[in-house]
């Protein structure tokens, strides 16, 4: 597991991006207290989903507006095809932490 951040530094609707201790970039947000993880980056071209617009349960991508399902991360419609992967995400002591590699990838 690898720390993120305090629960208070992640606020309803906001993403952080995380680099540290990870194979490649993640993106976690706090959706209405529920914390969600996928991989950051899109699976269409080179954007930072942390960067995107969250609403609802999905983050638009802020490049070419493709939605991904922040529980399935699976994309809603193109130009993304692909999905990205979802990693659980869990509290301990206050502490927002992200599972790598722990999560199936989605189907094609
Ligand atoms: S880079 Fe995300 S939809 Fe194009």
């Amino acid at each position: 597991m690898v720390p993120v951040c305090p629960t208070s530094a992640l606020p309803p609707g906001e993403a952080i991006r995380v680099t540290d201790g990870v194979p490649a970039p993640i993106a976690v947000f706090n959706v209405d207290g529920e914390f969600l993880a996928i991989d950051d980056t899109c699976t269409h071209q080179d954007a930072s989903l942390a960067d995107g617009w969250l609403e609802g349960c999905e983050v638009e991508c802020p490049l070419h507006a493709s939605c991904f399902d922040l529980r399935t991360g699976m994309p809603s419609g193109p130009p993304a095809k692909a999905p990205v992967r979802t990693h659980p995400v869990t509290v301990v002591d206050g502490t927002v932490h992200v599972q790598v590699g722990g999560a199936a990838e989605g189907a094609a």
